[in-house]
């Protein structure tokens, strides 16, 4: 309707472009004032002529037509009241639409999404599950408007570390201990070699030889490695497929390994380079920037050159409009270098690599159950929302079938929710209560709020219902309120898009299901009358389509029945 509005508007205007009439059109604070109203102070500053008089003019330009009931000109705005059974035709029918929220805006774009990316022999831990969440739900967001996106786990699976494990393995290591407890065995040994090389300095050159073998491709180095990162990633795994999220490509920091000298060439070659201390770094004080450390004194790469190989390996392979990079925000310096450093390489898509950062997770005094000392495993958090959902229905529902496959769903969905539920750089507060508390706001509330549509659907015998229903039936506040702010789904979306914050939309699913439960207790849908229950199921329908549609660019499911 607001497109409606833009399109009859764009017709008499000539001064500003449409998209500049669209973004002047507010929504009036009040309903007795119109349903969408147009300011022309705007237009008065370049057409020179009091902006009431403008108003006026406008509107008594504007032919009838069916869709607007009154324009009224009130000072220098123009409101238009909408008439009100044509509006909710629209709002039904687009909303019935396949794919409702879908646009084209991505179509023959590519975004690559580098996120998740854990470290591997390192636990998978609460840091890891906020950028697997947040780039997961990019990914469903970019998806929804048309982008090919390719999903990136950058895995942390090379490097000095590597080196140190290895020799806390050969002198320490139990290898059925490994096999058995997984990662943790190897943090154990790991904390073990920090521990014994405090003592004994030349376990650190070892490591460094280990390291400088596996660099030059020593089997026996790289077959240990090569199981250290089958264990970790058999890990990662069953926390991919808890969160029933995957990847297109593993290609982690090792992939890069034979692309780094390009990395350097190109650098020398374009006299970017200098030495320091023995070392090989970009300097950026320009930029008011510490220097990129490029190539370290003993000629090994490090972290940032192997994200500058896999920027150039990526535009090569995948064209990217955006490469984004969802990590913790201490890392933001990180990527400002790299990315100048891309920039100054002159390759201009620089400006479209982009961080998206994100704050930490707060425990706050939370009792969260470790596997030893205080490390913390995002999969036992998983876990224990699960047992802890099981709980809940056992008490609210003993009567629930599939009840093992619910909580997953609910227990699943309540820690993604709250990941979501505020801007990314907020930090994240861990509330067991009100994370699973089904009254609040909260996953298990919008899933809950799902389940009530299908079960109303269920209940109400109708196996079909018409395509057209009688639209002025549903001119109520509770219905109507729903309504308009069902319209708005695919603005949500963009708008997420565009800010890369899926909390807009998580906070766009409470509002529905809090709306929807308003116009469920308000107006009775099993009534006799089978026009007005059609109508009336209609908006659940509906309604169902966008909570299932919302909570899925979020990364969580619905159960049918809680
Ligand atoms: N492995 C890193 C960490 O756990 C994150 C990697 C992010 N991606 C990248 N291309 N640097 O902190």
């Amino acid at each position: 309707m607001k497109n409606k509005i833009v399109e009859l508007l764009d017709e008499k205007i000539e001064c500003v472009d449409k998209s500049r009439i669209e973004e002047l059109i507010e929504i009036p604070p009040k309903p007795e004032m119109g349903d969408f109203s147009f300011p022309c102070f705007q237009l008065a500053k370049i057409m020179k002529k009091a902006p009431q008089m403008i108003a006026a003019e406008i509107a008594d330009s504007i032919s009838e037509n069916n869709f607007i009931s009154e324009i009224k000109v009130e000072g220098a705005y123009i409101n238009f009241y909408l008439n009100k059974v044509e509006y909710i035709k629209q709002i039904i029918e687009t909303a019935s639409c396949s794919n409702y929220g879908y646009s084209k805006e991505g179509e023959e774009k590519t975004i690559c999404i580098d996120y998740s990316s854990p470290n591997v022999a390192k636990n998978f831990h609460v840091g890891h599950l906020r950028t697997t969440i947040i780039g997961n739900s990019l990914y469903k967001i970019f998806t929804k408007l048309g982008y090919k996106v390719v999903r990136i786990n950058h895995l942390g699976d090379w490097g000095t570390q590597f080196g140190k494990l290895i020799v806390a393995y050969k002198n320490w290591g139990d290898k059925e201990a490994i096999e058995k407890n997984g990662v943790l065995e190897l943090m154990n040994i790991y904390v073990k070699f920090h521990e014994e090389a405090k003592k004994d300095d030349s376990l650190n050159d070892q490591a460094r030889e280990w390291f400088s073998k596996m660099e030059q491709g020593n089997e026996e180095a790289l077959e240990i490695w090569q199981w250290f990162k089958d264990i970790s990633l058999k890990e990662y795994m069953r926390i991919y497929d808890l969160l029933g999220m995957s990847f297109d490509s593993y290609n982690g920091e090792s992939f890069y390994r034979d692309k780094t000298q390009n990395v350097v060439d190109i650098l020398k070659e374009k006299k970017l380079l200098v030495e320091s201390e023995g070392a090989q770094i970009v300097p950026l004080d320009e930029y008011d920037m510490a220097p990129c450390l490029v190539m370290k004194k003993d000629g090994s790469s490090i972290y940032a050159t192997r994200d500058l190989a896999a920027i150039l390996y990526r535009k090569e392979t995948y064209n990217f409009d955006k490469c984004i990079y969802v990590t913790g925000q201490e890392q933001k310096l990180h990527f400002a270098q790299v990315f100048k450093v891309i920039e100054l390489m002159g390759n201009d898509y620089a400006k479209n690599l982009i961080h998206v950062p994100y704050g930490l997770v707060s425990l706050g005094g939370e009792k969260l159950a470790t596997r030893s000392g205080n490390i913390i495993f995002a999969e036992d958090i998983l876990n224990q929302s699960i047992d802890k959902v099981k709980t809940i229905i056992n008490e609210r529902n003993p009567e629930l079938k599939n009840k093992d496959s619910v909580a997953k769903i609910v227990g699943v969905g309540a820690i993604i929710f709250n990941d979501l539920f505020n801007q990314r750089i907020k930090d994240v507060a861990f509330n067991w209560d009100k994370i699973l508390n089904f009254d609040g706001e909260t996953g298990p509330y919008v899933q809950y709020t799902y389940a009530r549509c299908a079960s109303v659907l269920r209940k109400s015998g109708v196996d079909e219902i018409p395509k057209e229903i009688e639209y002025s039936l549903l001119q109520d506040e509770y219905s109507m309120n729903l309504l308009k702010e069902i319209s708005r789904f695919g603005e949500v979306i963009k708008e997420a898009s565009e800010k890369m914050e899926p909390f807009m939309i998580t906070r766009y699913a409470v509002l529905i299901a809090q709306l929807f439960n308003r116009f469920y207790h308000e107006n009775k849908i099993n009534v006799d009358d089978l026009n007005l229950k059609m109508a009336r199921l209609k908006v659940v329908v509906i309604t169902k389509y966008v909570i299932k549609e919302a909570l899925s660019l979020l990364g969580i499911d619905c159960p049918e029945q809680m």
